[in-house]
């Protein structure tokens, strides 16, 4: 089989893995990093979102030999050592999860909005993360954690979950 090297998160790796394999398979198949996650399989779902040299990209449909040479940065590589990324922290402080299965695709969607837009707007947010599905429906508190992460004010209203009251109350 021939082999393809990639940097993943700051590490250089050598895939042996057939000119058809996904970057999405030989992420969790062949180096392990499952926090990427598969949903649709046909880039309708965004739970598989990665970086491609600091680009959101869907893993499910990117074959690793069309990115050899190239900058992947997976949710495992999203933190800084024990530091973790402003958008994890918001999304613990604002308890955004429920199933939690999507997250890992909308933090590494939010992630490359701030990296290109560090005051994103509600209609940016709305934009940028449009293609992240989240059967939970927890729409509302990760808008209101980028928010939260950037700095920035929620122009829309934008509603958290308070889990101890259990209801929503305004970000
Ligand atoms: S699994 Fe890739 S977009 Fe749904
Ligand atoms: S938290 Fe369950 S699908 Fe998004």
């Amino acid at each position: 089989m021939p082999k393809y090297t990639l940097s993943i998160n700051g590490q250089s790796q050598t895939l042996d893995v057939e000119p058809d394999m996904t970057l999405l398979w030989a992420l969790r198949d062949t180096l392990g990093l499952i926090g990427t996650k598969y949903g649709c399989g046909i880039a309708l779902c965004g739970a598989c979102t990665v970086h491609v040299n600091g680009a959101p990209v869907r893993a499910c449909i990117t074959r690793v030999a069309n990115i050899a040479g190239q900058k992947v940065t997976t949710i495992e590589g999203l933190a800084t050592g024990d530091k973790l990324h402003p958008l994890q922290q918001a999304w613990i402080d604002l308890d955004v999860p429920q199933c939690g299965y999507c997250q890992a695709g909308q933090l590494m969607s939010a992630a490359a909005l701030l990296a290109n837009n560090s005051q994103p707007s509600d209609a940016d947010i709305d934009v940028a993360m449009a293609g992240n599905y989240c059967r939970c429906g927890t729409y509302l508190r990760i808008r209101a954690a980028i928010h939260k992460a950037a700095g920035t004010s929620p122009n829309q209203g934008a509603l958290w979950y308070d889990a101890t009251t259990r209801t929503e109350q305004p970000a």
